[in-house]
């Protein structure tokens, strides 16, 4: 099955962060409607999953609706969280046939009563598994998250569990979403857009960006491996120098 290739001298970026772009232009070029690239979109998600943890990534995270993505037409969003409410429950099902923990990470809260149910179903269902980490993004945005963790923490520091002097990044790193989850090595975005759209503005601070004109329903495994070729060409210093200089 799928492509044959020899990753055996490459460094494989434990996590990578996918946004999804570009599903609405894809269709469009087919003369098709938005939704339509959507739910094609969804379908390489699949594939991608499955190749990125044959090639050994352990942790996935793809950004799937923002919180600005509320603003797109209400067919528009309707159809998208229909779409995420069939990809979670069938999740529930497939995360045990592929051993896959699936985490959301957003703000819930915003979300329809029955996806909220869902994904708890799920997040509990999953967590026995150890293959591919796989977070969803769903009504997510950095900024938000980054509130609702200063948030949370403002209030353990009311009840007293602890003060501002304990605060450093490793325990602000725990209030949000991607507790335990180490940060991404590197980040995918496709469909030609070089910018964030505020996706993990706290843990992308120091990933390594690979950006590709092609659209999200045609990024294939070659593509992803082209990815963890360029990552591996990069050096990664973290502001400090490699030994040699
Ligand atoms: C990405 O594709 C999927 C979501 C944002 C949900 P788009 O819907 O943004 O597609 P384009 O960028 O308009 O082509
Ligand atoms: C980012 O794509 C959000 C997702 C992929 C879910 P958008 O298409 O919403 O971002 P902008 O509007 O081009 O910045
Ligand atoms: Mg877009």
């Amino acid at each position: 099955m799928g492509q044959r290739v020899n990753l055996k001298d490459y460094v494989i970026p434990r996590h990578i962060a996918f946004i999804m772009d570009g599903n609405g232009r894809w269709a469009k070029a087919r003369g098709k409607k938005r939704t339509f690239g959507h739910k094609e979109g969804s379908n390489v998600l699949k594939t991608i999953c499955r190749d990125a943890y044959e090639i050994g990534v352990e942790y996935v995270t793809v950004y799937a609706f923002s919180t600005e993505n509320w603003q797109r037409p209400d067919e528009e969003v309707d159809f998208l969280i229909d779409l995420l409410r069939q990809y979670l429950k069938e999740s529930i099902k497939t995360c045990k046939r592929d051993n896959m923990r699936v985490r959301v990470i957003g703000n819930k809260v915003g979300l329809p009563l029955d996806v909220q149910n869902t994904i708890k179903t799920l997040e509990v269902e999953s967590s026995v598994h150890s293959g591919l980490n796989l977070q969803i993004a769903l009504n997510y945005g950095g900024r938000d998250e980054i509130l609702r963790a200063c948030k949370k923490m403002a209030e353990d520091m009311n009840n007293n569990s602890f003060t501002m002097n304990n605060v450093d990044e490793d325990v602000f790193s725990n209030y949000l979403d991607t507790k335990n989850i180490p940060d991404p090595d590197l980040m995918i975005r496709t469909s030609g857009e070089i910018r964030l759209s505020n996706f993990m503005l706290w843990q992308l601070a120091y990933s390594e960006f690979y950006f590709t004109d092609k659209y999200w329903p045609d990024f294939q495994k070659e593509d992803l491996i082209n990815a963890i070729k360029i990552y591996n060409k990069k050096e990664r210093r973290y502001g400090g120098l490699k030994d040699e200089d």
